[in-house]
């Protein structure tokens, strides 16, 4: 079986899921990314996928409509779990024990990794050496997307990584949450990534980030209830702040505020 030679980089942890949980990172690389998904130069790995493969097969059933010739692997460190995935094994999709060290196997490349609510598990001094192995697995341009969630995954946030010259660059950090109902900035700060969540002390970057944002939150919220509409308009005035937000009307409708670097300070600075 691939990927048993090598020991799995990374330790067992809880495999909380959920349907839909990660749909939210479907959408936004088939909005961002829409011409690199149609032609992956490599496979998807869905890292850490977790007690059951549902992320994986949803990833498979979504992206396919982009791309026909998607290949996914979910990949597990837990052999239980990478057992019990086989029975959703289908064309395109399969499972491997594996850790940080892709189990990649022959010329096997990854165009996209995925590893979400996976290194909020590990301490913040791990997170590097786990970047650094997965990069090894990656070709050149491939993403990392690498992030939190809520258990339903309405509240969502994940860094973007992107890999070249042989390191992965950082591209920012993009906030997700749904805009079915009322939200308040703040509600994601629970679920920031590793990297940031230790971070977020009072008036620091983090925090006046997310101050500026309610404030911008509120005042676009006095003059509607569009949720899409108070989104977009609370992120035009993150960007007169000097953040530097993607513009894109059809991210910012789909409540994707996709904070480039160098966040999390705006530039110029206020
Ligand atoms: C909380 S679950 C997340 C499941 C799914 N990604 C989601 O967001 O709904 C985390 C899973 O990651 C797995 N995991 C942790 N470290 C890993 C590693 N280094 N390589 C592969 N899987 C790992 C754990 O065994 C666990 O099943």
């Amino acid at each position: 079986m691939p990927g048993t030679r090598t020991r799995p980089l990374g330790q067992v942890t809880r495999g909380k899921t959920a349907p839909n949980r990660l749909r939210k990172t479907d959408a936004f690389l088939a909005l961002a990314f829409p011409e690199f998904v149609r032609h992956l130069p490599g496979v998807y790995i869905d890292l850490g996928y977790g007690a059951y493969p549902i992320t994986s097969v949803e990833t498979l059933t979504r992206l396919r409509r982009l791309n026909p010739e998607l290949r996914v692997i979910g990949v597990e460190i837990d052999p239980a779990r990478v057992a019990a995935a086989e029975a959703s094994r289908q064309p395109g999709l399969e499972f491997r024990l594996g850790g940080f060290n892709l189990p990649l196997v022959n010329h096997e490349t990854a165009a996209v990794v995925r590893a979400f609510n996976v290194l909020r598990q590990y301490s913040e001094a791990e997170v590097a050496a786990a970047l650094s192995a997965l990069a090894i697995g990656m070709c050149p341009g491939a993403l990392l997307i690498e992030g939190t969630s809520n258990p339903t995954g309405h509240l969502m946030t994940f860094n973007l990584y992107q890999k070249s010259n042989e390191q992965l660059i950082p591209l920012g950090l993009v906030l997700a949450p749904g805009l079915r109902h009322d939200f308040a900035p703040r509600q994601l700060q629970p679920v920031l990534p590793k990297n940031h969540i230790h971070h977020a002390a009072p008036d620091g970057p983090i925090d006046r980030f997310f101050a500026l944002w309610t404030r911008a939150w509120s005042a676009a919220r006095a003059h509607g209830s569009d949720m899409r509409q108070v989104f977009s308009a609370s992120a035009g005035r993150l960007r007169e702040a000097g953040y530097a937000i993607d513009p894109r009307p059809a991210l910012l409708r789909r409540g994707f505020l996709w904070l480039k670097p160098p966040w999390p300070a705006p530039h110029p600075p206020p």
